[in-house]
């Protein structure tokens, strides 16, 4: 992987992938540790006299009032306060004010497009890594600056496909994440415990398969653990989980070869017939596992823990793990969200702005988009 500290950069046009997929209420930022993450890099390169392109998602985009909900405009609003200067906002991802704006585009000037999942409606083509478009997108800058750590699991076109066609380097959030993830990879302290949650599903089911080998307990809460239950057989009611036959089976099958680290709740605070958060037996069960670790990795929340009355078990978990003597790092944007929130975070020993990032990371020893990348650079 070469950063862009290792290349000479200056004055050249460049186009930027972020993560700035931060949690939006009413047009409000909730929290913006991704966007102020990204800062050093942006600073960087307007320090060396580049013009920047910036990409990112936001949200999810299936249908037309998806797009009305996950626009990029707040973004680029409090992206200008934070950097002291203007941002450019362009409210298309591809088209004739993208490339006039791009192509006039001065050096020290910063612009940036509307959400690349824009482009999702209604062929899916940023999802899918469409070459196309990756390439129309390359056709606006000199060289390609990955700093999106967020979105490394996830090989789509304005994350990886982009680098097919321009020189491509990391920036410095994506070296920040390595640097501290590495020793979660390859030199980890036992007993390794991770601690997972969270409402991206079937995302996230698909790591546990790499993770249990490598760790001495799972925690499980939120959808991930009402999956186990259900695929086990307990009524769960309406709450989130998959439905999928296939995943369902291999859960059950997980189960029963580690059935020592897959540790599950055991009560819940029920709304609507909806788990919406875990009860106190379970919280005092998953103390004692992190009071016996020495790392602990948190990825997700245990339920609905924007509403108050849901937030117990998300607070009194994360307060434990503050709590512990163990190295602590936790990953996610609402897991975040959350630790800030509840004004944990100084405790910890490393907050990963990727959830699905650095699950996969850790679980695998590698990401997708990295994998295409370097596959492209040779
Ligand atoms: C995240 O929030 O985990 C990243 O921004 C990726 O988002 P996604 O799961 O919608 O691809
Ligand atoms: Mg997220």
């Amino acid at each position: 992987m070469k950063y862009i500290d290792e290349v000479d950069i200056s004055s050249k046009k460049v186009i930027l992938r972020c993560d700035f997929n931060v949690p939006i209420e009413n047009g409000k930022i909730v929290d913006d540790t991704r966007i102020e993450k990204s800062l050093k890099t942006i600073n960087y390169l307007l320090d060396k006299n580049c013009s920047v392109i910036l990409l990112s998602h936001l949200g999810r985009v299936k249908t037309r009032d998806d797009k009305l909900k996950n626009t990029l405009k707040p973004v680029g609003d409090r992206l200008s306060k934070l950097l002291n200067k203007e941002v450019k906002f362009i409210p298309e991802a591809v088209g004739m004010n993208v490339l006039k704006t791009c192509k006039d585009l001065k050096p020290g000037e910063v612009v940036l497009l509307e959400n690349t999942r824009y482009c999702d409606l209604p062929e899916k083509l940023e999802s899918k890594n469409d070459l196309n478009l990756a390439k129309y997108w390359s056709c606006l800058g000199d060289v390609f600056v990955v700093d999106a750590f967020g979105s490394l699991h996830r090989a789509h076109a304005s994350v990886a496909g982009i680098s097919k066609y321009l020189p491509t380097y990391f920036g410095f959030l994506v070296k920040e994440e390595m640097e501290n993830l590495d020793p979660v990879v390859n030199n980890i302290k036992r007993p390794f415990t991770v601690f997972m949650g969270g409402a991206k599903v079937d995302d996230k089911l698909q790591y546990i398969e790499g993770l249990l080998p490598k760790c001495d307990y799972l925690l499980l809460g939120g959808g991930i653990a009402n999956s186990f239950l259900f695929a086990l057989g307990y009524d769960i009611k309406n709450s989130l989980c998959t439905s999928d036959e296939i995943t369902l089976e291999e859960l059950r099958n997980l189960y029963k070869k580690y059935k020592e680290k897959i540790i599950l709740p055991i009560d819940f605070v029920f709304d609507n017939d909806m788990i919406l958060d875990l009860n106190v037996k379970t919280i005092n069960k998953y103390i004692k596992y992190f009071e016996l670790s020495n790392t602990i990795f948190v990825n997700g929340t245990v339920g609905k823990f924007e509403e108050s009355k849901f937030a117990k078990g998300t607070r009194s978990l994360f307060t434990f793990i503050n709590r512990s003597n163990a190295i602590k790092i936790a990953g996610g944007g609402d897991t975040l969200n959350a630790i800030n929130e509840f004004k944990l975070a100084d405790n910890f020993n490393f907050l990963s702005s990727g959830g699905g990032a650095s699950l996969e990371y850790i679980s695998s020893g590698k990401l997708e988009a990295v994998e295409f990348i370097e596959s492209n650079q040779k």
